[in-house]
């Protein structure tokens, strides 16, 4: 168990094998209200709404679902409205819990319900996928999209708690496991040297689902996201690290308007393409690049060459990054495996040479 401590908003994250099938018990542990409205994504739903719903149903939670089309485009505020008229036919009153059960689309648009309907109710996060159990469930940040830029509108909600089961992870497809190892590997490259390590060694365990070393790696990512969410949890300064290959990774995944590079892989291209601007200006060496990149080289993911990438286009996306100030391009930098620096101002020089770099990297 890993705690996200936040005084009297603290809550816990459950790890481990087969906690869905119990979830029931961590629910009357937390003295969770007894009606339950479970959000969820059809392909989760297939595989691990029943285990989850009989465990609640078991200790006497009355249990509604609302089951929807999975896939980020769902991050929607028409999703929202509809999402809104269910609870409200249903007469969902203010003493009900919303249960995000998926993955980062889920949670981010479960919680962003959670955190608004009749001003805010309650919320539990039962995230499916490895991204949303090393990130997305932890910390609060919930959201949904507009169609002119990504996660532009939300809010900071935290859930009463996380119950983060690694054993649903045996149905996720090898694709959404790389997704989930983009943001493992970007935590050890931010905070943690011996995590990266760990990584490297480990690398063909995590894709290949071996339990052991999901569990520490979920361990390891969730203590360090809790460490940064302790000390800015509404992200005035070190959380802006978390950022780490977003900047231009996000642009990347716009440029394919988000078909056809996932999250996940958008950001590993993100890392190589940020640590470059770092040794670029000389902050990085040499040495530390190349290991940074030949950790991502063992990890499969797209070429890019079918994207096209446009100069002009790529900065345009990232002018509309929330970190953007003045109008200037901003992004954390990496000094050394396990050290970032917080979000730095970057010439559009620095990043044409980086895009040029990534599009050879990415061949
Ligand atoms: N709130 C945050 O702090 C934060 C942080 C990082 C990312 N995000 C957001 O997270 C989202 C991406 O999340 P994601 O990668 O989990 O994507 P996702 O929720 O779309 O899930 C990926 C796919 O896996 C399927 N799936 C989920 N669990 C499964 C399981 N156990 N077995 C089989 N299939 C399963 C889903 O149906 C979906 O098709 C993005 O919208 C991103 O913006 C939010």
């Amino acid at each position: 168990m890993v705690t996200v401590p936040l005084g009297s908003r603290s809550y816990p994250i459950y790890i481990g094998k087969d906690l869905l099938r119990n979830a029931g018990k961590y629910f009357l542990r937390h003295r969770i209200g007894r009606s339950l409205v479970i959000i969820t994504d059809s392909n989760v739903a297939r595989r691990h709404l029943d285990v989850f719903t009989r465990s609640v149903e078991a200790k006497h939670y009355a249990v509604r679902t609302i089951i929807l089309p999975p896939g980020e485009k769902l991050k929607s505020i028409g999703s929202i409205e509809k999402i809104f008229s269910q609870l409200l036919r249903w007469n969902i009153e203010r003493s009900a819990t919303i249960v995000a059960l998926g993955g980062g689309v889920i949670g981010d648009l479960a919680g962003f319900v959670a955190a608004t309907y009749q001003r805010g109710i309650g919320f539990v996060q039962v995230p499916t996928t490895l991204l949303a159990q090393v990130d997305s469930s932890v910390g609060g940040k919930v959201g949904i999209n507009h169609p002119l830029a990504k996660n532009m509108i939300g809010a900071f909600y935290q859930p009463a708690f996380v119950l983060a089961d690694t054993s649903v992870l045996r149905t996720l497809p090898k694709r959404e496991l790389i997704c989930g190892l983009g943001e493992v590997v970007k935590y050890g490259i931010i905070l943690d040297r011996k995590f990266f390590e760990f990584i490297e060694r480990n690398v063909g365990k995590v894709l290949s689902g071996d339990q052991k070393i999901l569990q520490h790696v979920i361990q390891r990512c969730c203590e360090l996201k809790a460490y940064v969410v302790e000390h800015d949890e509404k992200e005035q300064n070190l959380r802006a690290i978390l950022n780490y290959g977003h900047t231009i990774g996000h642009a990347l995944e716009q440029s394919g308007d988000y078909g056809f590079l996932k999250h996940g892989e958008a950001i590993l291209y993100g890392m190589i393409a940020e640590t470059h601007v770092a040794f670029d200006l000389k902050m990085i060496s040499l040495k530390e690049k190349d290991r940074i990149e030949q950790l991502i080289q063992k990890i499969p993911i797209p070429s890019l060459s079918p994207l096209k990438l446009k100069y002009a286009g790529l900065i345009a996306a990232m002018k509309k990054d929330k970190k953007v100030k003045d109008g200037s391009i901003r992004m954390p930098l990496p000094i050394k495996i396990g050290k970032v620096t917080l979000p730095m101002t970057i010439t559009d020089q620095s990043i044409r040479h980086s895009i040029e770099y990534v599009k050879i990297f990415g061949v």
